[in-house]
């Protein structure tokens, strides 16, 4: 206590240079740290769950559950007004969970009474807009934005989320999730950009430029890449179970969207519920230290996943007891715990027991104060509440999110019926759990005002005001569907001229137990839950033209769907204008463009199913049950006008290892309707010294087409989208043949191909 002792007699007679906002940011954080007692740099590297969010909870709880449970949340023994006695005291550097500008603004009221006025910084899960607090945009999820294929997209809702972020006193979220999925059953697929490293890699990096600017302004958050690192493949499909994963399939898979996040800026990071080859991502020094900061040069701060340092101890057991766990993670490389009430004091034990080295808390103190200083927190805590709606839903943000949901929505198939006729069609049925229902939102968000949403019904009555809606709720919940309401759909689908049944998964967090899709909602199956199936046949059994519309996260497995419906649209969660983007495309107001980030699967069993798969994947066919092939491969998505690839030309055949190809290919438009084609470029190394998946995506352009016109699209193939890791792990381009297939989706008949040789 010596250091806080001179500070509180002598520290106010110094001047504070951590006060100057004209001081460089460096000096600031020196200053301050100087000034800070051992209990208040370790209080900066803690987070707290929002005061409102635990009463919330509290509310519904039971006696035992208060008194027992950690997992929602809650302090045994440790009251709110704990909490802001703690914040008062400057012994808490983080918030998540406050979801109200007002309950911000106090809780930083009570940070700016403590005796060094450190600005709390506020986390929140903002995945697709800043959904989990209400009265904010609602963007589609990330899965629907990565099959826009829209790096623009990506930077624009990052841009305007973090705006509406600010005005509501949040300055961090814990986004982008840049990793790569590769298990449909992993309940997080919809919070993701897909199953392709490179996609996955654009769309995070644009993200985080999108979220921080240049991380000085009153717009500007931090972003949080995460989860480092495999979560997306864990070995029995479920959430935070173990991984096991080669260093090759690490370096080439799961780290580039991580390394290219650093190298954009992202100056947060959060690791993974997972252990990683026996070893939990909280305390390896492997991937916290070696990787992240010795490759990578990271430097910002790493925060820990909701209590997931606690389950080094009591899940993973490689800790014997909680101090243990804090120990490990501390010196594995971990800057911020979420979050909880026996880190201070334990972190303070190990620091004064010698473990570990006040330096070593200083490091992180820095990290997270910088991060602090550059955002402007020290000039200003607070944001203004008269002004917050002004940005918050303002009509840009809206128009983005309409936007958006027309750019990812895709059309899986179309024999013909769509776009509808409005004067064929004039009775419609609409029925299915997300016909008219808040789900389309996704996971992530928190209900909304019934305005600000478009529910796929809504949407339909819009954009066809002619046409009769004749509706059958089936209700919300998939699981507690009334056979009642099936067959009553099935019975009214008969008087109609056609039918839309709009099916999937439910994902609203609010009803936590009740999802099948989302965080902690895994499947050991990808079929539709509940009587879907059966509403689907008996409604198409009506003779009617039935068309499917699925609102989900994870691909599912429609078969029967797919052989005996004449169209299916996959929405994914297109947002809060989800309904109306659906309508524009049913009725061709809006010609979808969209293409799978993900392979739709027929069936689990058919699992790990990914289009860059290795050689040898599929050498032995299944011997019973579903094909090799998937029932809708990565890239694959309808227009409805027609593209025409031809003139693949490579302007160079032979070049050194150095050396680049530029490869074009022309794309006609050749049916009626103006469109935009997503082209797509992959690469094969045909013999190389490690094998090598059977294709890459290493490129790509959004091409608008006006009906009948043509354009020639350049492609640019450089070193590194040639280069992989050899038997000893070193990054090299090896000489050989490269084929070059350049199409409309993954899939061989789709694609045009060419080869060149590297000497
Ligand atoms: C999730 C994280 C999230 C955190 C805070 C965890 O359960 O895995 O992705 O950021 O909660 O809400």
């Amino acid at each position: 206590m010596a250091i806080g002792a001179c500070l509180c007699s002598c520290g106010g007679s110094q001047k504070e240079v951590y006060k100057d906002s004209t001081a460089p940011v460096k000096d600031r954080v020196e200053d301050l740290l100087k000034r800070m007692t051992l209990e208040e740099k370790v209080g900066q590297m803690n987070q707290f769950v929002g005061v409102e969010h635990i009463k919330a909870n509290s509310a519904v709880m039971t006696e035992e559950e208060l008194k027992n449970n950690t997992a929602n949340a809650f302090y045994p023994g440790f009251t709110e007004k704990d909490i802001e006695k703690w914040t008062e005291e400057g012994l808490i550097g983080s918030f998540l969970h406050v979801l109200t500008i007002e309950e911000a603004n106090y809780l930083q009221s009570l940070a700016m009474k403590s005796r060094l006025q450190i600005p709390i910084i506020f986390g929140i899960d903002a995945i697709h807009g800043n959904a989990n607090a209400p009265d904010n945009t609602v963007y589609p999820t990330n899965i629907n934005l990565a099959c826009s294929f829209d790096t623009l997209m990506a930077y624009k809702i990052a841009r305007q989320t973090a705006k509406e972020m600010r005005a509501m006193n949040m300055h961090w979220t814990f986004n982008p999730n840049v990793e790569v999925a590769r298990d449909a059953r992993w309940g997080r697929v919809g919070e993701t950009y897909g199953e392709d490293p490179y996609l996955v890699t654009l769309l995070g990096v644009q993200s985080v430029k999108g979220y921080q600017g240049d991380l000085n302004g009153n717009e500007d958050v931090l972003a949080c890449i995460k989860h480092f690192v495999g979560g997306s493949e864990p070995i029995n499909g479920t959430n935070g179970s173990p991984t096991d994963l080669s260093e090759r399939t690490l370096r080439e898979v799961f780290f580039p969207p991580f390394e290219a996040g650093v190298k954009a800026g992202a100056m947060s990071l959060m690791t993974a519920h997972n252990e990683l080859n026996g070893i939990p991502c909280h305390s390896n020094e492997w991937l916290m230290q070696d990787i992240l900061r010795g490759e990578w040069n990271f430097p910002g701060f790493v925060v820990s996943d909701w209590m997931d340092i606690e389950h080094i101890h009591d899940l993973h057991a490689t800790a014997e007891n909680l101090k243990e766990a804090f120990y490990q993670s501390i010196m594995g490389g971990m800057d911020m715990h979420m979050h909880g009430i026996h880190w201070n004091e334990m972190v303070v034990e190990l620091v004064r027991e010698g473990r570990i080295p006040e330096s070593r808390i200083d490091e992180s103190v820095r990290r997270i104060l910088d991060i602090k200083f550059r955002l402007g927190l020290f000039e200003q805590p607070y944001a203004d509440e008269a002004e917050t709606m002004k940005v918050r839903l303002c009509d840009e943000h809206r128009a983005t999110a309409l936007e958006s949901a027309r750019n990812g929505i895709v059309l899986l198939k179309n024999d013909g019926v769509l776009p509808l006729d409005a004067s064929r069609y004039k009775k419609i049925l609409v029925t299915g759990i997300n016909a008219d229902d808040q789900n389309i939102l996704g996971d992530w968000s928190a209900p909304e005002k019934d305005e600000n949403v478009t529910t796929i019904l809504e949407g339909l009555k819009m954009i066809a005001p002619d046409t009769q809606f004749d509706f059958v709720d089936q209700g919300w919940d998939p699981r507690n569907m009334d056979p009642k309401k099936v067959a009553e759909a099935a019975v009214r689908a008969k008087s109609a001229d056609l039918n839309i049944v709009v099916a999937g998964e439910y994902m609203m967090r609010f009803r936590w137990n009740d999802r099948t899709d989302g965080e902690d909602t895994d499947r050991s199956d990808l079929d539709l839950v509940g009587l879907q199936n059966e509403l689907i046949e008996k409604v198409a059994a009506s003779g009617k033209p039935t068309i499917l519309i699925l609102v989900n996260g994870r691909p599912l497995g429609v078969q029967w769907a797919a052989e005996n419906l004449p169209a299916i649209v996959e929405a994914w969660a297109p947002g809060m204008y989800g309904g109306q983007a659906v309508a524009e495309i049913l009725y061709g107001k809006v010609n979808p463009s969209a293409k799978l980030a993900i392979t739709i699967p027929h069936s689990v069993g058919q699992l790990q199913m990914i289009y860059n798969h290795k050689p040898s994947q599929y050498f032995h066919p299944y011997a019973a049950g579903k094909p090799s092939t998937p029932l809708y491969p990565f890239g694959h998505g309808l227009s409805y006008t027609t593209y025409k690839y031809d003139d693949l030309k490579l302007a160079q055949k032979e070049i050194t290892k150095d050396g680049t190809v530029d490869v074009s290919v022309k794309v006609t438009n050749t049916g009626d309707r103006d469109g935009v084609e997503i082209v797509q470029l992959y690469i094969r190394d045909k013999f190389s010294s490690v094998t090598r998946p059977v294709k890459e995506l290493k490129d790509f352009a959004r091409v608008s087409l006006k009906a009948g016109e043509s354009q020639v699209v350049n492609f640019k193939i450089t070193p590194d989208k040639l280069a992989f890791y050899d038997k000893k792990m070193k990054k090299i381009v090896e000489p050989g043949e490269f084929i070059v297939m350049v199409g409309a989706s993954s899939d061989d008949k789709d694609l045009l191909k060419d080869s060149f040789f590297v000497k």
